[in-house]
């Protein structure tokens, strides 16, 4: 039996419950500011086992851990510098994972063998409340199946994850939508092994040199799968291109991805036109991306057309995401 508890008022009853489930080793699926994930006590070696059997993960794609205070990073984690600590003292509670060397009070199991260990303390007040109250670190990957989209809405989680889980913590819609930026220190250089909210631009304006990586253990996984086909339009004539497509393809059910101010050029044309959000809010695009991708995901038609957003900043980051789901399919 999988229990839902609304934690949105963050009544410390309910806080105290939860804290205990993850000391007794049970599953939690939990809010974080980036998206939801599943929660365990990271020292728990059945509980974190669980975890990758639920998910199918592939044991050697380690987990990131959420602590909610220096002491219980010190207890997880050696060999932080001065430039671990300025990322910490600027990001920190905040969407920013950082790769540390492991100490061995962490099973095996959680770091996937390797002798690192992802760790943030999450802008999140609910999640931080029940580790505080926990006094463990928790695991936190992303929770959806693997290969699946990430879920940034509680109903979502629900539907997904009941009967597999012990409880699942309501905290309302997650506040940034995708998963933390995730970067290791090499030397003075900062490794970005995977984007988010947390721009190059923004760890540049410390004065650290910054570079794009992609060696993370999960490559390959192609983890925004939308399960049809999706084409990105590219350039500033895209809607005369989406015009095209569509008179060419007249067998197709044809779906767009676009900004709300299009809706009425192509609403009636298609066979479902799912709005992102506006041109002029990239930020709300970026929290809505999940849902959006979801929508995509459940409508009846063959090929998704998706306009695309000004490559920089946060715009940068979502054309990343529609990238990984169009598998290089561009017009
Ligand atoms: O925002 C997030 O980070 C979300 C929320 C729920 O915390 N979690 C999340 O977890 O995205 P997950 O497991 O879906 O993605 C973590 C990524 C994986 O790609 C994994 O390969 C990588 O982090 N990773 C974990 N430990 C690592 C390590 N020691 N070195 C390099 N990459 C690591
Ligand atoms: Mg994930």
């Amino acid at each position: 039996m999988t229990k839902l508890i609304d934690l949105k008022k963050r009544d410390s009853k309910l806080i105290e419950e939860c804290a205990e489930a993850i000391k007794d080793g049970k599953l939690v699926v939990l809010p974080t500011e980036t998206v939801y994930g599943i929660g365990a006590n990271a020292l728990d070696v059945k509980a974190v086992r669980r975890i990758f059997e639920i998910k199918k993960r592939n044991k050697n794609n380690p987990l990131i851990v959420l602590v909610s205070d220096f002491d219980m990073l010190d207890k997880i984690a050696y060999g932080i510098t001065d430039i671990h600590q300025k990322l910490i003292d600027k990001f920190w509670p905040g969407p920013l994972t950082i790769i540390f060397n492991r100490k061995n009070s962490l099973p095996d199991d959680v770091t996937g063998n390797l002798d690192t260990i992802g760790v943030r303390i999450p802008g999140n007040e609910i999640v931080l409340d029940i580790i505080r109250k926990a006094k463990v670190p928790i695991t936190a990957p992303s929770a959806n199946f693997s290969g699946k989209l990430s879920i940034i809405d509680p109903k979502l989680a629900y539907q997904e994850f009941n009967g597999k889980v012990d409880f699942i913590v309501d905290g309302g819609i997650s506040d940034i939508g995708v998963e933390s930026t995730i970067v290791k220190v090499d030397g003075n250089v900062i490794y970005i092994l995977r984007r988010g909210k947390i721009l190059p631009e923004d760890i540049e304006k410390l004065g650290f040199s910054v570079r794009l990586s992609d060696n993370i253990p999960s490559k390959g996984n192609k983890h925004y799968s939308i399960g049809k086909k999706a084409i990105l339009v590219t350039g500033s004539n895209s809607i005369d291109k989406i015009t095209n497509y569509i008179d060419n393809h007249s067998s197709q059910k044809i779906g767009v991805i676009g900004f709300d101010e299009h809706y009425t050029l192509f609403t009636e044309k298609v066979n479902v036109y799912i709005k992102m959000g506006s041109v002029y809010h990239y930020d709300a695009i970026l929290k809505n991306l999940f849902n959006t991708l979801n929508e995509a995901k459940e409508a009846d038609n063959d090929v998704f057309l998706i306009e695309c957003l000004e490559e920089h900043g946060i715009g940068k980051l979502v054309m990343d995401k529609f990238r990984a789901i169009c598998d290089n399919e561009i017009i």
